[in-house]
């Protein structure tokens, strides 16, 4: 029985819609997943809202019930999927081509996948400097661009009849930036939209239209889109909930894993050299300095994080943490993560460890992306807005209040999220405490 007052939570009625920007590998995974999952032809695996559990009070109480129907999630079955991409390909060819799926399951679902046709891209070449793609939009500001995808998402909510909306980001890496005066406020940003402002990004622009239309925004890669003053202080007015950026799915996870274990034996490490070996379009796009500069920070910062090398100085204080992408086309989606550990224990003895996870990135994507859906949905039921730290666990560089650094330890992201979900649902926060069992 719940002990604490519960969070009012709109149910989840009606159909879901899924704006995506991007329709490229990680998209048509996740859509193809999707028919998949209905036609029972699949399973979601990897998705904590359609196989986790949730455990509630005490061990002795025997309550686990799934998460799906703890808290009142849209179901995958009720999910309609919009996107856009700079590509005319419809999101069969686009599945095709991605070569992440084997053919006799794609043919299988070719004829939902192949209705979904990418709606035009908002593009700039400055941003994503290796596609060359026909199918954007042109003439007009960055204002007129915003607008114009206010209507697409307009339309797209007449056509489907969607009750509700999310947006998550897809699309390729764009190149890194800081935030600039024209981010400080919203008032600036939207003088900057109608100025043009180089330093407003084709993704900034899709999340001032989604929460301009009232849709909440993930952003799943690694540039800047909403951790800046303007777009949150929009979420914030509008009372929507945002998060990102960049889905921790295969060598960050294996990090944000390894990393926490050998701190809590107080394990040193001196050196970490993580190098990926991957040659799908993204990999093709990271191959550009400005759009690897983005990987690469999102990927550097987790370790720094979650060593602490300022409170533990013997252990950590000189790591000397090197990342590298290197695009390899023969590999397609199927990329390799490299991870050389060096470490060091008792009087200073070194070791060694070696990763090689021979991983499909969009297949451990995917997933994620279900859940963020989910997650975001419900979040903008529950009358959350802003910044969704809870979330931090599906992410490699987590938003986070500007007065806290941000949480990487999986475990501890994880725990933060069910805490959350037993939150809203007016359940005992678990502590793992546990003294009670031997009183
Ligand atoms: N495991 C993973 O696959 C993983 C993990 C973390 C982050 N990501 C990020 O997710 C994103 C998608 O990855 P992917 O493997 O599907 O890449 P992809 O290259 O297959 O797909 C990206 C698509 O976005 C399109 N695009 C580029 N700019 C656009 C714009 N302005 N508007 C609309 N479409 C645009 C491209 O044409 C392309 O089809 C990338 O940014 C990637 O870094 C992926």
């Amino acid at each position: 029985m719940p002990t604490q007052d519960s969070v009012q939570i709109a149910p989840a009625e009606g159909k879901l819609g899924v704006l995506i920007p991007g329709m490229g590998a990680v998209t048509t995974t996740f859509i193809a997943g999707l028919e998949a999952i209905r036609r029972g032809i699949g399973k979601p695996i990897g998705s904590l809202t359609q196989l986790g559990t949730i455990r509630l009070g005490k061990r002795t109480e025997g309550r686990s019930p799934a998460i799906r129907n703890f808290v009142p999630l849209a179901k995958p079955e009720d999910l309609v999927v919009a996107g856009w991409d700079i590509f005319e390909d419809n999101a069969y060819q686009a599945a095709v081509k991605a070569g992440v799926l084997e053919m006799p399951l794609l043919e299988q679902l070719k004829e939902p996948l192949a209705a979904i046709r990418p709606m035009k891209a908002v593009f700039d070449q400055d941003y994503v400097k290796r596609l060359h793609g026909p199918n954007v939009k042109t003439e007009g500001s960055k204002r007129d661009y915003a607008e114009m995808v206010m209507d697409d998402i307009r339309q797209f909510q007449k056509r489907t009849g969607v009750a509700r909306m999310v947006m998550i980001w897809c699309g390729s890496t764009e190149v890194f930036h800081e935030p600039a005066a024209v981010h400080a406020t919203l008032a600036d940003f939207e003088c900057g939209l109608q100025k043009n402002d180089p330093e407003i990004s084709p993704s900034q622009i899709y999340a001032y239209a989604a929460l301009k239309a009232g849709v909440p925004y993930a952003n799943g890669a690694p540039h800047l889109t909403t951790d800046m003053p303007a777009l949150l202080e929009l979420a914030r007015n509008m009372n929507l909930p945002v998060c990102g950026k960049d889905y921790k799915s295969g060598q960050t996870f294996m990090k944000t894993l390894i990393a926490p274990g050998l701190k809590s034996r107080l394990l040193g490490v001196s050196g970490w050299f993580s190098t990926n070996i991957l040659g799908n379009r993204d990999g093709e796009v990271l191959d550009d300095p400005g759009s690897f500069r983005s990987k690469e920070v999102s990927k550097s910062s987790a370790l720094e994080y979650i060593l602490q090398g300022e409170l533990y100085p013997d252990l950590y204080k000189d790591v000397y943490h090197k990342v590298r992408i290197e695009y390899y086309p023969p590999r397609g989606d199927a990329k390799e993560g490299w991870d050389n550990i060096d470490i060091f224990g008792w009087l200073g003895y070194p070791m060694q460890i070696k990763i090689n996870f021979l991983c499909r990135d969009s297949i451990l994507a995917a997933p994620l992306v279900l859940d963020l859906v989910l997650f975001l949905d419900l979040a903008q039921r529950a009358g959350m807005r802003g910044v969704q730290e809870w979330l931090s666990f599906y992410f490699k560089a987590p938003m986070h209040a500007p007065e806290v650094y941000p949480e990487h330890d999986v475990f501890i992201q994880l725990m933060k999220l069910k805490n959350t979900l037993r939150w809203m649902r007016g359940e005992d926060l678990i502590t793992h405490l546990g003294l009670e069992y031997y009183d």
